[in-house]
């Protein structure tokens, strides 16, 4: 007996479509939460680090103190670069795009990664793994060439949040603003199936590899509908120049029908809980640095959007407080969404090692609007 298949659902965005199961991040959008694996984003970034997180991610509990130190370890182990990746580094151009580098760059570990097509769950965990400790090395090396530094390699002693500021800025971060990072990973390390997730997920579902899964998703995150928004709120913030010239600016960026970035989502119709967090943190990180005029600017800008949008679902998103937290770190601008990169690699394949765990190949249909039954013309024929 032949089974009919159910009528194809349209549904553009695919925004109202359940793609699969997922055990790793849980959002309400209606009440604004976010959960990885049960427990609350704001518990994660006051408690945790990011590396215990990335453990909860992909193992789905906390780890014991032994079992955090062996992660821990098993990352600082493969921090080192191969050795041709420091002179792959070195020939990128100097005036290249930071996500273009980060792209370029990640997918190029897998010509060093004997594993790199071994498809079981074993290699896939320790490509993982050296996708999360070693991203941060070729993200601060790129911006250290192209500013005409000596490469500085990876202290195997130190978390990756100390590491990539120490390589970046060439001396060891205070705790504060290695803390500071390593809480913004935290906070960008999961999102269910946002589109940079889903493009992995689309390319692991037809058995491909997990670096060829994660550089899909690098080249999806750039968007500033997505993880660019970060670099577009700090431009808005400069553009504006001041606080009493952000009313007038907002106003007219949305007569207009423009997008204010680091505004909305497409889940959240409540304010974004990773943005309550980062607004506190923005706040006294701009206290601690000068920065007071930048958040006093974002805040106003909240105030605005929430006179004029908020009654739509419009309010902050993870990327309006995150820029300007990047901002007062001393982070450049075009670094931002290169470290939601580093953050997002333990989503991304947290994810893969999932959908492989039940895979099913990711293809949907499209609604097919052209014509039919057209004659072939010969080219003489044609006008
Ligand atoms: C991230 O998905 C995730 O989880 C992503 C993320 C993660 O952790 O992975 O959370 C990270 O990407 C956060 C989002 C960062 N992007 C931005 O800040 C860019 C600005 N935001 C938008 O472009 C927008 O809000 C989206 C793309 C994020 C979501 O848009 P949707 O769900 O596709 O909704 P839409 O574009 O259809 O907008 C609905 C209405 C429209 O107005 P109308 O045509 O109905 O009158 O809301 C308006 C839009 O114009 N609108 C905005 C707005 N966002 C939506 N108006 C002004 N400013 C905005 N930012």
């Amino acid at each position: 007996m032949t089974t009919v298949a159910p009528k194809p659902v349209f549904d553009k965005g695919l925004a109202n479509t359940i793609a699969s199961e997922s055990a790793m991040s849980w959002i309400d959008g209606q009440a604004g939460v976010l959960e990885y694996v049960g427990i609350d984003i704001d518990s994660l970034a006051r408690n945790s680090t990011f590396e215990e997180t990335v453990f909860l991610l992909w193992r789905g509990k906390l780890p014991t103190t032994a079992e955090l130190d062996a992660f821990s370890a098993s990352i600082q182990d493969q921090y080192e670069l191969p050795e041709p990746m420091w002179d792959l580094i070195r020939s990128i151009p100097v005036e290249a795009g930071p996500m273009h580098a980060t792209r370029t760059l990640v997918s190029a570990l897998a010509l060093y990664d004997p594993e790199a097509d071994d498809p079981s769950t074993e290699a896939n965990e320790r490509k993982g793994i050296r996708l999360l400790a070693r991203t941060p090395a070729l993200i601060a090396n790129f911006d250290r060439h192209r500013n005409g530094r000596d490469i500085i390699k990876p202290d195997p002693s130190q978390n990756i949040a100390t590491s990539f500021l120490t390589m970046l800025n060439g001396t060891p971060p205070t705790d504060t603003m290695s803390r500071a990072l390593d809480v913004c990973l935290i906070l960008h390390a999961d999102h269910g199936f946002n589109a940079s997730t889903f493009a992995g997920l689309v390319t692991i579902s037809t058995l491909s590899d997990m670096y060829s899964a994660v550089t899909s998703a690098i080249g999806t995150l750039k968007g500033p509908l997505h993880g660019g928004a970060n670099e577009a709120v700090i431009h808005m913030l400069d553009k504006i120049g001041g606080i009493d010239k952000v009313e007038k600016y907002i106003r007219d960026k949305l007569s207009r029908k423009e997008r204010v970035m680091g505004f909305g989502h497409r889940v959240y119709k409540a304010y974004d809980p990773r943005a309550t967090y980062l607004k506190t943190f923005a706040k006294q990180l701009a206290d601690d640095t000068g920065n007071q005029q930048l958040y006093e600017i974002s805040n106003r800008i909240e105030q605005i959007m929430h006179e004029a949008v908020a009654a739509k679902g419009i309010l902050p998103n993870v990327d309006f407080y995150s820029a300007t937290t990047y901002y007062s770190i001393g982070l450049a601008i075009d670094l931002f969404t290169p470290i939601f990169v580093m953050s997002r690699i333990a989503g991304w394949v947290g994810h893969c090692m999932e959908q492989l765990a039940d895979n099913k190949l990711i293809r949907p249909r499209c609604e097919y609007v052209g014509p039919h039954e057209m004659a072939y013309v010969a080219i003489e024929d044609r006008q």
